[in-house]
């Protein structure tokens, strides 16, 4: 039995699925922004790392990619809170360019609506999201997306980039999380 297996409860996207969306999330960005010559990728770390690496590769108009790690403290690790800090700032000036955050997931929308806050206080000549997945029914503040790889459930996901206690983001799948499977 690998590590992971006894935290799974099942494979909820398996690799192949995720790829295939993943090139038409690319595709579909590079038609929307074939006029543009000034596109920057921001990588929310660390959940987004993956979808990142994945989703640049299907992009075909020239970009730029910089990072920015945001964790969310207060209340269990399963859950955000409102309060979001800056772990690590972008290496790029975002003013009049247009930027697209690549984010893993998006639950309560707080870590998002910080970022979107933060960011639009920059001033980018445009501000889009594309998110993986999204629980919509998790939502308690709104949040725009301009593109969604999936809709999921409220249940607890993990692999391709997103932690079970800091583990197994190097998984190729998302799979949700048993009830009972703290590490
Ligand atoms: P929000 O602020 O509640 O929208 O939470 C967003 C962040 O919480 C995401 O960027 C993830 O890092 C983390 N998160 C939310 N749901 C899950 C999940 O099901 N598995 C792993 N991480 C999650
Ligand atoms: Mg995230």
């Amino acid at each position: 039995m690998l590590p992971y297996e006894k935290y799974l409860g099942e494979v909820l996207i398996d690799e192949a699925t995720l790829q295939k969306r993943i090139a038409e999330l690319g595709r579909q960005i590079s038609t929307d922004y074939a006029d543009c010559d000034d596109l920057l990728l921001i990588c929310i770390l660390k959940g987004g790392i993956m979808f990142l690496v994945d989703l640049t590769r299907h992009i075909t108009v020239p970009h730029e990619i910089d990072f920015l790690a945001v964790s969310s403290y207060g209340r269990g690790a399963r859950s955000s809170s409102g309060h979001v800090r800056i772990d690590m700032d972008l290496t790029s000036e975002v003013q009049d360019r247009h930027v697209l955050l690549v984010e893993d997931i998006i639950d309560s929308g707080h870590t998002l609506r910080f970022v979107l806050d933060v960011l639009e206080a920059r001033r980018p000549a445009s501000l889009k999201l594309v998110t993986l997945l999204n629980k919509p029914r998790r939502r308690e503040v709104y949040i725009p997306i301009d593109y969604v790889g999936f809709e999921i459930d409220d249940k607890f996901v993990f692999g391709y980039g997103l932690d079970l206690d800091e583990k197994f983001r190097n998984l190729p799948f998302i799979g949700v999380a048993k009830l009972d499977s703290s590490l």
